[in-house]
């Protein structure tokens, strides 16, 4: 980022009501507060459909507050100093006319303004035309987006192209809260600041790769949303491939927008297509059924008898270029499963002459665990000898940890939203989406769905509770590895 960029303070955020913001931007605003990071000049706008009075307004943002915050970090002070950040105003975003109170409260504003469309995708057009006849789109203003951008490649090619007729691309901030998590940034630092690992990070050195989003949580009320998109577009398209980019990607030159993006850019041009001569051995995909007393797919409120949407998808993805030849990841992602547990793993292959004792499980390599959820944290698995006189060749398996709220005395783990807005306020893309990215994955997702389909694989069927389908299992062992479990 350089220093000529712009910091803005007035910021408007569509589907104020909705719940992305009721569940993750009213909170996140809550703890930059607390944590004294916001200007005092800082002003919120709130758009939504309600009718409300200001006061109402805050009354809303207050139950956000107590519904999403830890009661044990509320603090009425706070919880005051941001409300009278707060004002409201009533759009019906449908019709492109109606956009005059809400361009005359902005031009009371200090300029430039972030838009931020916590909204459907569909209204987005509507809402760029409304700005544009208020002229409240000026050059220094910025709009924020919220993935999924689309839905395949060619809606997501219409939506970007309905961003960049009014906006450049330097002022378009398309969001996947996942590289806003603090160990997803720090992968970049791991890799590229400990030499012990970047001189290992290769095919060399590198057995097999898996990356699991596994969630407990079922589709809850938004089956209309997810039964027309499945786990592979909402999950796969945009949070395990940008996982993916960031844990495969070169060494960018700097910390730019452009050098990260651009390596980023590389590795979904690398990722090898799936298709029907591939899809078989290297695409499973599954539905939950009813188990642990929870209700399958089809019986969830809304649902549609006789849905074949995927709620779980495991891949083996190879990326064509030097560094990463004949190394497996294996991603996979999957609604009620087991538990939550988000984590990158990374197999280190073992070492060729063996001089402990046979026992297979001692020859694996070491393992390196990054984990997202349920802990934010680093850990290598070592060996080393057991302390006791009689133990000379066997070994133990033990973690060399990092755990960040430890380690940096953290109060409490930051969500990614924080640090996005802070990085939209200050005019940094870098943990931003660029168009390029968001189409060459929805390309790679589109290949892979359209070779699934033409090969009439089955969706296999894992009661809920569970860790998806035993196919899932099979895929990976048939390749001779397996997924790591927490012991
Ligand atoms: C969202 C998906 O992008 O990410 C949801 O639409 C999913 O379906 C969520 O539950 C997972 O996010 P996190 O941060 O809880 O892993």
């Amino acid at each position: 980022m350089s220093d000529s960029v712009i910091k803005i303070d007035s910021f408007v955020l569509f589907g104020a009501l909705g719940d992305l913001s009721v569940r993750k931007l009213i909170p996140a605003w809550y703890y930059l507060e607390r944590d004294d990071m916001l200007n005092d000049g800082l002003q919120i706008l709130g758009v939504g459909r309600q009718v409300l009075t200001k006061p109402q307004f805050h009354e809303k943002v207050k139950d956000a507050l107590t519904t999403y915050v830890s009661a044990e970090y509320l603090d009425a002070n706070i919880i005051s100093k941001l409300i009278s950040r707060f004002d409201y105003c009533c759009c019906d975003l449908q019709s492109s006319n109606n956009y005059q109170e809400l361009s005359s409260k902005i031009n009371e504003w200090s300029k430039p303004v972030a838009y931020y469309l916590a909204i459907s995708p569909n209204l987005f057009e509507v809402v760029f035309d409304g700005l544009n006849s208020e002229q409240i789109i000026t050059s220094s203003c910025r709009i924020i987006v919220e993935k999924p951008i689309g839905y395949d490649l060619e809606s997501s090619k219409e939506i970007n192209a309905k961003l960049l007729k009014y906006f450049d691309e330097s002022q378009i901030y398309r969001i996947d809260h996942y590289l806003g998590k603090e160990t997803v940034q720090n992968l970049i630092a791991l890799r590229f600041a400990n030499s012990l690992f970047s001189s290992q990070w290769n095919s060399k050195s590198v057995d097999y790769v898996e990356i699991t989003a596994a969630e407990s949580v079922g589709i809850e009320d938004r089956w209309g949303y997810f039964d027309g998109m499945g786990q592979l577009r909402d999950m796969v398209q945009s949070h395990l491939l940008q996982l993916l980019c960031l844990i495969t990607m070169e060494p960018p030159n700097e910390l730019s927008n452009q050098s990260i993006r651009s390596e980023k850019v590389k590795v979904l041009e690398a990722l090898k297509p799936l298709n029907q001569d591939n899809i078989k051995s290297n695409f499973v995909s599954g539905q939950y059924t009813a188990g642990d007393n929870k209700a399958g797919y089809l019986n969830e409120l809304g649902s549609d008898e006789q849905s074949d949407t995927e709620t779980f998808v495991s891949i083996k993805a190879e990326i064509q270029n030097w560094r990463w030849k004949d190394v497996p990841f294996y991603l996979r992602t999957g609604k009620r499963m087991k538990s939550k547990t988000t984590q990158i793993v990374i197999h280190f292959k073992s070492d060729g002459h063996y001089i402990f004792d046979q026992d297979r499980e001692s020859l694996k390599g070491n393992t390196l665990i990054i984990s997202l959820h349920p802990t934010e944290s680093i850990s290598l698995q070592v060996f080393t000898k057991p302390h006791g006189v009689d133990k000379h060749s066997t070994l133990r398996s033990d973690p060399m940890s990092l755990d960040f709220i430890k380690t940096q005395k953290l109060l409490n783990i930051p969500s990614g939203y924080q640090s996005l807005l802070m990085d939209i306020l200050n005019g940094n893309q870098s943990l931003f989406l660029c168009k390029e990215e968001v189409e060459l994955a929805w390309q790679w997702c589109d290949n892979a769905l359209e070779a699934h389909k033409k090969s009439k694989q089955e969706l296999y069927f894992y009661p809920a509770g569970t860790d998806g389908p035993k196919e899932s299992e099979l895929l990976i062992q048939n390749n001779g590895h397996n997924w790591h479990e927490e012991k």
